[in-house]
Protein backbone atom coordinates (compact mmCIF):
# COMPACT_ATOMS: atom_id res chain seq x y z
CA UNK A 1 0.00 0.00 0.00
CA UNK A 2 1.68 3.28 -0.72
CA UNK A 3 -0.25 6.77 0.87
CA UNK A 4 0.62 10.43 0.67
CA UNK A 5 -1.11 13.24 1.90
CA UNK A 6 -1.41 16.60 0.22
CA UNK A 7 -2.73 19.91 1.26
CA UNK A 8 -5.57 21.98 -0.14
CA UNK A 9 -5.33 25.49 -0.97
CA UNK A 10 -7.21 28.74 -1.42
CA UNK A 11 -7.14 31.28 -4.29
CA UNK A 12 -7.23 34.96 -3.86
CA UNK A 13 -6.95 35.82 -7.34
CA UNK A 14 -9.04 33.28 -8.44
CA UNK A 15 -9.06 30.35 -11.82
CA UNK A 16 -12.45 31.10 -13.24
CA UNK A 17 -13.13 29.83 -16.60
CA UNK A 18 -11.45 27.63 -18.78
CA UNK A 19 -9.19 28.27 -22.19
CA UNK A 20 -9.26 24.23 -22.65
CA UNK A 21 -11.84 22.02 -20.83
CA UNK A 22 -10.02 18.53 -21.72
CA UNK A 23 -6.66 19.83 -20.18
CA UNK A 24 -7.68 22.29 -17.80
CA UNK A 25 -5.50 25.22 -19.17
CA UNK A 26 -7.41 28.61 -17.39
CA UNK A 27 -8.68 31.67 -19.40
CA UNK A 28 -6.71 34.07 -16.44
CA UNK A 29 -3.80 33.84 -14.30
CA UNK A 30 -4.67 32.64 -10.17
CA UNK A 31 -2.54 32.77 -7.21
CA UNK A 32 -2.58 30.80 -4.14
CA UNK A 33 -2.13 30.18 -0.58
CA UNK A 34 -1.55 26.93 0.34
CA UNK A 35 -3.28 25.61 3.35
CA UNK A 36 -0.62 22.97 5.16
CA UNK A 37 -3.53 22.23 7.87
CA UNK A 38 -6.10 20.73 5.51
CA UNK A 39 -5.10 17.87 3.56
CA UNK A 40 -6.19 14.74 2.09
CA UNK A 41 -4.41 11.37 2.62
CA UNK A 42 -4.80 9.18 -0.54
CA UNK A 43 -3.66 5.42 -0.25
CA UNK A 44 -3.63 2.93 -3.46
CA UNK A 45 -3.18 -0.81 -2.68
CA UNK A 46 -2.17 -2.93 -5.87
CA UNK A 47 -5.01 -5.66 -6.69
CA UNK A 48 -5.69 -8.43 -9.39
CA UNK A 49 -8.43 -7.42 -11.92
CA UNK A 50 -8.71 -5.10 -14.36
CA UNK A 51 -10.35 -2.31 -12.60
CA UNK A 52 -10.27 -0.06 -9.99
CA UNK A 53 -12.24 -0.47 -6.78
CA UNK A 54 -14.18 2.07 -5.46
CA UNK A 55 -18.03 3.19 -5.03
CA UNK A 56 -19.30 5.30 -8.10
CA UNK A 57 -20.80 8.55 -6.82
CA UNK A 58 -19.88 10.99 -9.47
CA UNK A 59 -16.56 12.69 -7.72
CA UNK A 60 -15.22 9.09 -7.11
CA UNK A 61 -15.49 8.71 -11.17
CA UNK A 62 -13.29 11.82 -11.81
CA UNK A 63 -11.27 10.36 -9.29
CA UNK A 64 -11.24 7.09 -11.31
CA UNK A 65 -10.86 8.48 -14.43
CA UNK A 66 -7.81 10.59 -13.26
CA UNK A 67 -6.24 7.32 -12.29
CA UNK A 68 -6.67 5.63 -15.52
CA UNK A 69 -5.20 9.06 -17.18
CA UNK A 70 -1.83 8.28 -15.27
CA UNK A 71 -1.96 4.63 -15.73
CA UNK A 72 -2.08 5.11 -19.80
CA UNK A 73 0.49 8.13 -20.02
CA UNK A 74 2.80 5.78 -18.55
CA UNK A 75 2.20 2.67 -19.81
CA UNK A 76 0.90 0.75 -16.63
CA UNK A 77 -1.59 -2.12 -15.81
CA UNK A 78 -1.99 -2.28 -12.48
CA UNK A 79 -5.53 -1.51 -10.89
CA UNK A 80 -5.92 -0.30 -7.24
CA UNK A 81 -8.04 0.13 -4.22
CA UNK A 82 -8.22 3.74 -3.54
CA UNK A 83 -9.08 5.39 -0.54
CA UNK A 84 -9.35 9.05 0.23
CA UNK A 85 -9.65 10.83 3.69
CA UNK A 86 -9.58 14.24 4.50
CA UNK A 87 -8.33 15.50 7.98
CA UNK A 88 -11.41 18.08 7.90
CA UNK A 89 -14.33 16.91 8.48
CA UNK A 90 -16.47 15.75 5.48
CA UNK A 91 -19.30 17.82 4.10
CA UNK A 92 -18.27 20.90 6.31
CA UNK A 93 -18.49 22.46 2.58
CA UNK A 94 -14.80 23.06 1.81
CA UNK A 95 -13.26 22.21 -1.86
CA UNK A 96 -11.20 18.90 -1.25
CA UNK A 97 -10.45 18.64 -5.20
CA UNK A 98 -7.08 20.49 -5.11
CA UNK A 99 -5.84 18.40 -2.20
CA UNK A 100 -7.27 14.71 -3.51
CA UNK A 101 -6.50 15.10 -6.71
CA UNK A 102 -2.72 16.60 -5.88
CA UNK A 103 -2.82 13.61 -3.50
CA UNK A 104 -3.79 11.31 -5.59
CA UNK A 105 -0.96 11.71 -8.56
CA UNK A 106 1.77 12.37 -5.86
CA UNK A 107 0.21 8.75 -4.63
CA UNK A 108 0.55 7.17 -8.42
CA UNK A 109 3.66 8.87 -8.82
CA UNK A 110 5.26 6.73 -5.28
CA UNK A 111 3.44 3.60 -5.78
CA UNK A 112 5.32 3.25 -9.59
CA UNK A 113 8.36 4.87 -8.23
CA UNK A 114 8.40 7.47 -11.14
CA UNK A 115 9.94 9.91 -9.10
CA UNK A 116 8.47 12.95 -11.35
CA UNK A 117 9.52 16.38 -10.63
CA UNK A 118 7.33 18.57 -8.79
CA UNK A 119 6.31 20.73 -11.92
CA UNK A 120 5.68 17.09 -13.62
CA UNK A 121 2.96 15.84 -10.92
CA UNK A 122 1.64 19.62 -11.20
CA UNK A 123 0.88 19.49 -14.74
CA UNK A 124 -0.52 16.00 -14.41
CA UNK A 125 -2.25 16.99 -11.35
CA UNK A 126 -4.25 19.81 -13.03
CA UNK A 127 -5.94 18.11 -16.06
CA UNK A 128 -7.50 16.20 -12.92
CA UNK A 129 -8.79 19.02 -11.24
CA UNK A 130 -7.14 22.62 -12.31
CA UNK A 131 -6.39 23.93 -8.97
CA UNK A 132 -4.91 21.05 -7.77
CA UNK A 133 -1.48 22.16 -9.49
CA UNK A 134 -1.37 25.03 -7.06
CA UNK A 135 -0.98 22.62 -3.85
CA UNK A 136 2.12 21.48 -5.33
CA UNK A 137 3.82 24.98 -4.10
CA UNK A 138 4.09 26.78 -0.80
CA UNK A 139 3.54 29.13 0.63
CA UNK A 140 2.58 31.43 -2.16
CA UNK A 141 1.51 29.49 -6.08
CA UNK A 142 1.00 31.34 -9.04
CA UNK A 143 -0.76 29.20 -11.85
CA UNK A 144 -0.84 30.77 -15.56
CA UNK A 145 -1.53 28.85 -18.87
CA UNK A 146 -0.01 25.56 -18.24
CA UNK A 147 2.47 26.73 -15.91
CA UNK A 148 2.67 27.03 -12.23
CA UNK A 149 5.38 28.04 -9.67
CA UNK A 150 6.03 29.05 -5.86
CA UNK A 151 6.66 32.82 -5.14
CA UNK A 152 8.48 34.52 -2.44
CA UNK A 153 6.93 36.99 -0.52
CA UNK A 154 6.64 38.46 2.72
CA UNK A 155 4.46 37.18 4.84
CA UNK A 156 5.68 33.46 5.54
CA UNK A 157 2.74 31.86 7.26
CA UNK A 158 -0.61 33.05 7.56
CA UNK A 159 -3.20 32.10 9.49
CA UNK A 160 -5.94 30.49 8.07
CA UNK A 161 -9.50 29.96 8.95
CA UNK A 162 -12.87 29.26 7.72
CA UNK A 163 -16.58 30.09 8.66
CA UNK A 164 -18.38 27.51 7.59
CA UNK A 165 -21.82 28.70 7.17
CA UNK A 166 -23.52 25.55 5.51
CA UNK A 167 -22.30 22.08 4.71
CA UNK A 168 -25.14 21.45 2.14
CA UNK A 169 -23.53 19.78 -0.97
CA UNK A 170 -23.55 22.08 -3.71
CA UNK A 171 -26.14 22.08 -6.84
CA UNK A 172 -23.33 23.08 -8.71
CA UNK A 173 -19.77 22.12 -9.10
CA UNK A 174 -16.78 24.24 -9.66
CA UNK A 175 -16.01 22.64 -13.03
CA UNK A 176 -19.56 23.77 -13.83
CA UNK A 177 -19.28 26.69 -13.04
CA UNK A 178 -16.30 27.25 -14.98
CA UNK A 179 -18.47 26.64 -18.16
CA UNK A 180 -21.47 28.98 -17.20
CA UNK A 181 -19.50 32.31 -16.19
CA UNK A 182 -18.82 32.38 -19.87
CA UNK A 183 -22.54 33.60 -20.80
CA UNK A 184 -22.32 36.49 -18.72
CA UNK A 185 -21.80 40.06 -20.35
CA UNK A 186 -18.60 40.46 -17.54
CA UNK A 187 -16.50 37.99 -18.98
CA UNK A 188 -15.24 39.67 -22.13
CA UNK A 189 -13.18 41.78 -19.07
CA UNK A 190 -12.84 39.10 -16.84
CA UNK A 191 -8.95 38.60 -18.12
CA UNK A 192 -8.19 41.93 -17.79
CA UNK A 193 -9.67 42.76 -14.52
CA UNK A 194 -7.77 39.23 -13.10
CA UNK A 195 -4.49 39.83 -14.89
CA UNK A 196 -4.31 43.49 -12.73
CA UNK A 197 -5.02 42.59 -10.05
CA UNK A 198 -2.57 39.65 -9.73
CA UNK A 199 0.32 42.47 -10.28
CA UNK A 200 -1.38 44.99 -7.69
CA UNK A 201 -2.14 41.94 -4.92
CA UNK A 202 1.37 40.72 -5.47
CA UNK A 203 2.67 44.30 -5.16
CA UNK A 204 1.21 45.37 -2.29
CA UNK A 205 1.94 42.21 -0.73
CA UNK A 206 5.28 43.09 -1.57
CA UNK A 207 4.82 46.39 0.20
CA UNK A 208 3.25 44.89 3.24
CA UNK A 209 0.13 47.03 2.44
CA UNK A 210 -2.03 44.66 3.86
CA UNK A 211 -5.21 47.12 3.61
CA UNK A 212 -4.87 47.83 -0.09
CA UNK A 213 -4.14 43.79 -0.53
CA UNK A 214 -7.71 43.40 1.41
CA UNK A 215 -8.98 45.91 -0.83
CA UNK A 216 -7.99 43.66 -3.68
CA UNK A 217 -8.72 39.88 -2.59
CA UNK A 218 -12.48 41.11 -1.56
CA UNK A 219 -12.93 42.91 -4.82
CA UNK A 220 -11.36 39.43 -6.51
CA UNK A 221 -14.09 37.10 -5.27
CA UNK A 222 -17.01 39.66 -5.48
CA UNK A 223 -16.12 39.75 -9.25
CA UNK A 224 -16.29 35.93 -9.39
CA UNK A 225 -19.64 36.16 -7.72
CA UNK A 226 -20.88 38.71 -9.79
CA UNK A 227 -20.13 36.22 -12.93
CA UNK A 228 -22.30 33.80 -10.90
CA UNK A 229 -24.92 36.41 -10.66
CA UNK A 230 -24.88 37.41 -14.47
CA UNK A 231 -24.25 34.36 -16.07
CA UNK A 232 -27.15 33.82 -18.59
CA UNK A 233 -29.03 31.58 -16.27
CA UNK A 234 -27.83 33.47 -12.91
CA UNK A 235 -26.52 31.08 -9.96
CA UNK A 236 -25.20 31.56 -6.32
CA UNK A 237 -23.69 29.53 -3.85
CA UNK A 238 -24.26 32.18 -1.07
CA UNK A 239 -26.84 31.90 2.42
CA UNK A 240 -28.00 34.39 3.88
CA UNK A 241 -25.55 33.71 6.91
CA UNK A 242 -22.78 34.38 4.49
CA UNK A 243 -24.23 37.68 3.87
CA UNK A 244 -24.00 38.46 7.75
CA UNK A 245 -20.44 37.20 7.73
CA UNK A 246 -19.35 38.96 5.11
CA UNK A 247 -20.95 42.67 6.60
CA UNK A 248 -19.80 41.70 9.96
CA UNK A 249 -16.23 41.57 8.39
CA UNK A 250 -16.42 44.82 6.54
CA UNK A 251 -17.64 46.62 9.28
CA UNK A 252 -14.62 45.12 11.40
CA UNK A 253 -12.29 46.78 8.77
CA UNK A 254 -13.96 49.89 9.04
CA UNK A 255 -13.67 50.00 12.97
CA UNK A 256 -10.51 48.83 13.30
CA UNK A 257 -8.59 49.64 10.07
CA UNK A 258 -7.35 46.34 10.06
CA UNK A 259 -8.93 42.69 9.67
CA UNK A 260 -8.00 39.30 8.01
CA UNK A 261 -7.69 39.02 4.12
CA UNK A 262 -11.07 37.84 3.14
CA UNK A 263 -12.50 35.77 0.44
CA UNK A 264 -14.91 32.85 -0.56
CA UNK A 265 -14.57 29.90 -3.61
CA UNK A 266 -17.57 28.07 -5.33
CA UNK A 267 -19.69 28.10 -2.18
CA UNK A 268 -21.58 29.56 0.86
CA UNK A 269 -18.53 29.22 3.58
CA UNK A 270 -16.24 32.50 4.21
CA UNK A 271 -12.32 32.05 4.30
CA UNK A 272 -9.96 34.15 6.39
CA UNK A 273 -6.07 35.08 6.10
CA UNK A 274 -4.42 36.54 9.04
CA UNK A 275 -1.22 37.52 9.59
CA UNK A 276 0.93 36.21 12.28
CA UNK A 277 1.11 39.25 14.08
CA UNK A 278 -3.11 39.47 14.09
CA UNK A 279 -2.97 35.82 16.28
CA UNK A 280 -4.84 37.46 18.84
CA UNK A 281 -7.39 39.44 16.41
CA UNK A 282 -7.82 35.92 15.17
CA UNK A 283 -9.06 34.57 18.04
CA UNK A 284 -11.30 37.31 19.11
CA UNK A 285 -12.99 37.12 15.77
CA UNK A 286 -13.15 33.58 15.38
CA UNK A 287 -14.63 33.21 18.74
CA UNK A 288 -17.59 36.01 17.82
CA UNK A 289 -18.43 34.13 14.70
CA UNK A 290 -18.09 30.40 16.91
CA UNK A 291 -21.32 31.41 19.13
CA UNK A 292 -23.56 30.84 15.66
CA UNK A 293 -20.99 29.25 13.15
CA UNK A 294 -18.46 26.41 13.07
CA UNK A 295 -15.48 27.83 12.71
CA UNK A 296 -12.41 25.63 11.54
C1 LIG B 1 -13.69 28.79 -7.41
O1 LIG B 1 -10.10 23.36 -9.74
O2 LIG B 1 -12.37 22.80 -8.77
O3 LIG B 1 -12.16 27.31 -6.34
O4 LIG B 1 -10.44 22.30 -12.90
O5 LIG B 1 -12.87 21.83 -13.13
O6 LIG B 1 -11.57 20.74 -11.28
P1 LIG B 1 -11.72 21.96 -12.18
O7 LIG B 1 -12.12 23.18 -11.25
P2 LIG B 1 -11.58 23.54 -9.80
O8 LIG B 1 -11.95 25.10 -9.75
C2 LIG B 1 -11.71 25.87 -8.60
C3 LIG B 1 -12.41 27.16 -8.73
C4 LIG B 1 -12.36 28.06 -7.51
C5 LIG B 1 -11.27 29.13 -7.67
C6 LIG B 1 -9.84 28.68 -7.50
O9 LIG B 1 -9.55 27.75 -6.73
O10 LIG B 1 -8.99 29.32 -8.13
Amino acid sequence: MTEVSMPTNIALIKYMGKKDALKNIPDNSSFSYTLDHLTTSVTLTPIDGDRDQWDSTEDKIRFIKHLDFLRQKFDKTVFYTITSKNNFPSGCGLASSASSFAALTECFDKANALQLSVDEKAALSRQGSGSSCRSFYKPFAVWSDDEVAAIELPYKKLLHHVIVVSSDKKDISSSKAHSLVKSSLLYADRKIRAEKRLTELLDSFRKQDWQKSFDIVWQEFQDMLALFETAETPFSYLKLSSYFVLDTLREYWKSHHDGPLVTMDAGPNVHLLFREDQENMAKLLTEAFRERFTVL
